[in-house]
């Protein structure tokens, strides 16, 4: 049996809509082996589809069609902590972890590339799943069927905190709300704002990220389907945050805090819990492994809840 574990991602982080993304210290982790028939199991008490339909055993038919290998059941046990529908990668995370579990299941025949190639494919843009493989900071796009990409190395001076609401927003809603055509002036705003983040964080200039952070191309249409979400930004950044932005498709949004700033947190979930009770602040910090897939350890599976 092996075990996966793949990082939670943020996509977008203000202004790289369908581009940039992070991966976080927030993880799931799947238990996995080719069975005879399809068992699929999750911790705690978690419904999840446990037929064909499952999205990892789709990912993972996927890899074997691929490589041309007749896909045998599959025994899969889920634990996961990274919540769904919040908009920090948990739909990511499953296919990535079917891709390279598949993958590693069959003697990796398949390269890394081919991997993220696959994985963007199927989610539809790259910004999470290509963090979501290779760990740290990513910028990506799609194109000729292949993902272009870049792990850009930033600096270690951040801490990020997510606000993450007790309600779901699906990706597939909140896209819906994005108007088809822009005005000139907002690719102009959104574009520039693309190019000074990812250098401010590769610098450490983080004076900039209040600037840096900002988008037009999908935060203003989405927070209409996020009751308080503009006053979270707000308090979030009133708080002392560098910057502050919706989380992939929201509606998690995320605090980029300096890690000199000990005490943000502290101050965050103290007001949280007075101002905004149905948001949960969750300290994070940049994941730099990515998906990893190890041999399962002995008794791993006799210390899950399930
Ligand atoms: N870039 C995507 C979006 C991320 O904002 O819709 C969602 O997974």
């Amino acid at each position: 049996m092996i075990t996966v574990r793949v990082p939670a991602t943020s996509a977008n982080m203000g202004p790289g809509f369908d581009s940039i993304g992070i991966a976080l210290n927030l993880y799931n982790t799947f238990y996995m082996e080719e069975n005879d028939s399809i068992e699929i199991f999750a911790t705690h008490g978690e419904h999840v589809p446990s037929d064909e339909s499952n999205l990892i055993y789709q990912c993972a038919k996927r890899v074997y069609d691929i490589c041309g290998k007749p896909m045998p059941g599959l025994k899969l046990i889920e634990d996961c902590d990274i919540p769904q529908t919040r908009g920090l990668g948990s739909s990511s995370a499953c296919t990535v972890a079917g891709l390279i579990g598949a993958n590693a299941l069959l003697g990796n025949p398949l390269h890394q590339e081919n991997i993220i190639d696959l994985a963007a494919a199927i989610e539809g843009h790259p910004d999470n799943s290509t963090p979501a493989i290779l760990g740290g900071f990513c910028t990506s796009l799609l194109e000729y069927g292949k993902v272009w990409s870049v792990r850009v190395p930033i600096a270690d001076k951040l801490d990020f905190v997510a606000f993450i609401p007790n309600f779901e927003l699906s990706t597939e809603k909140a896209r819906q709300a994005i108007p088809r055509t822009i005005p000139h002036k907002d690719a102009v705003f959104n574009l520039s704002r693309a190019a000074l983040l990812t250098g401010s964080l590769v610098t450490g200039d983080l004076h900039n990220l209040m600037v840096a952070a900002g988008d037009c191309l999908h935060q203003p249409y989405r927070f209409g389907l996020i009751p308080d979400g503009e006053e979270v930004v707000k308090s979030a950044k009133g708080l002392g945050a560098l910057g502050a932005f919706l989380s992939g498709a929201g509606p998690t949004i995320i605090a980029m805090v300096d890690k000199e700033d000990k005490t943000y947190y502290s101050r965050a979930c103290m007001y949280f819990a007075e101002r905004f009770p149905n948001w949960k602040p969750v300290l994070l910090s940049c994941d730099e492994v990515g998906a990893l897939v190890t041999p399962t350890e002995e008794g791993a599976l006799d210390k899950l809840d399930l």
